[in-house]
């Protein structure tokens, strides 16, 4: 598992939120930037916030990002994450100050030297619309180099008939996610054909008792919430989907999953809008890592492992 720190950018979002309770198992969490997405940028921003404290975690700051898509009207999911983005749980922490609109120099804070400097970068996963990423891609000139590795939940592999044809990230931001494919580098990509493989039986859930404390009462009751409107997704009506938990294993645990190499493009337009293209031979990309395949049981026993961290 790696050991390298590590920035979020997320969209919390109910399996945002499990994701971040997983990476705070085992990777030094550095900071958290939040995008628009599930729901609007300061719900996610004060969620992702909610959750650091509900893990005691209140010395890594939240940022709020773009408050939406680069081009496109923004897209929300409160049919699933309920209108607070947490389903039934109601955020005890205050709204997160702070510019809509950043540049991550200013906003994320990115120093000038220790983890997450040009100099000693570290691992960037993003589990919402890649909006912040592009805007960094865009705007500064060395935003690469802050990051060993870019792992992004987006779309499907390309060719793969994916049960959800239109992954949420990749269609509320398919130029951003374009751009990140353009520009970044070291960037591996977790599609909904690996989440939709690797679900969790609703059963589970009933797991997470007052054994796992406060972040155990809540998961209870945001995973409820989430794992009765998302069941069914992968085509088991038992069991739903933790797509954000699986962009973090990537990172964790990336021999639980197989890669293949291609350079890739997404459709921004028309009926095929988020659908990811390997790119044409006259384009020049870098290849993108995009995972094949994924140890399903593998990855739930990883996810209750992590989990033993919280467990009294
Ligand atoms: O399509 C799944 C993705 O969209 C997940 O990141 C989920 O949180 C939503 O943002
Ligand atoms: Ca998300």
């Amino acid at each position: 598992m790696t050991e390298s720190a590590a920035w979020l950018d997320m969209d919390p979002g109910i399996d945002d939120a499990w994701a971040l309770v997983v990476a705070a198992t085992g990777l030094p969490i550095v900071g958290v930037s939040a995008v628009a997405g599930n729901v609007g940028v300061r719900r996610t921003a004060q969620n992702a916030r909610e959750v650091l404290n509900l893990l005691d975690r209140g010395s890594v700051r939240v940022y709020p990002g773009a408050d939406r898509p680069l081009i496109y009207a923004p897209l929300t999911a409160e049919s699933f994450h309920g209108d607070s983005g947490l389903g039934p749980w109601t955020p005890e922490a205050p709204e997160v100050p702070g510019d809509a609109v950043p540049v991550w120099s200013h906003w994320a804070g990115l120093p000038p030297t220790g983890p997450g400097s040009a100099e000693t970068p570290m691992d960037l996963i993003a589990t919402g619309p890649l909006t912040n990423l592009a805007l960094g891609y865009l705007t500064l000139a060395d935003f690469g180099r802050h990051w060993s590795s870019v792992t992004v939940m987006c779309g499907a592999l390309p060719g793969v008939r994916a049960e959800k044809h239109d992954e949420f990230n990749v269609y509320v931001d398919p130029h951003a996610a374009d751009v990140v494919f353009q520009r970044g580098h070291n960037v591996r990509v977790v599609g909904i054909n690996v989440a939709h493989k690797a679900l969790l039986p609703l059963s589970d859930v009933d797991r997470l008792s007052d054994d796992y404390g406060r972040i155990g009462r809540f998961l209870a009751a945001a995973l409820r919430f989430y794992g009765e409107r998302s069941r069914g997704e992968g085509g088991d009506p038992n069991a739903f989907p933790v797509d954000d938990v699986v962009a973090v294993a990537a990172v964790m645990a990336p021999s639980l999953f197989e890669w293949a190499e291609m350079p890739l493009t997404v459709v921004r337009e028309g009926p095929m809008r988020g659908a990811l293209l390997i790119t044409p031979k006259d384009e020049d990309r870098p290849l993108v890592n995009i995972a094949t395949e994924i140890d399903a049981d593998g990855f739930r026993d990883f996810i209750w492992e992590r989990m033993k961290t919280y467990h009294g």
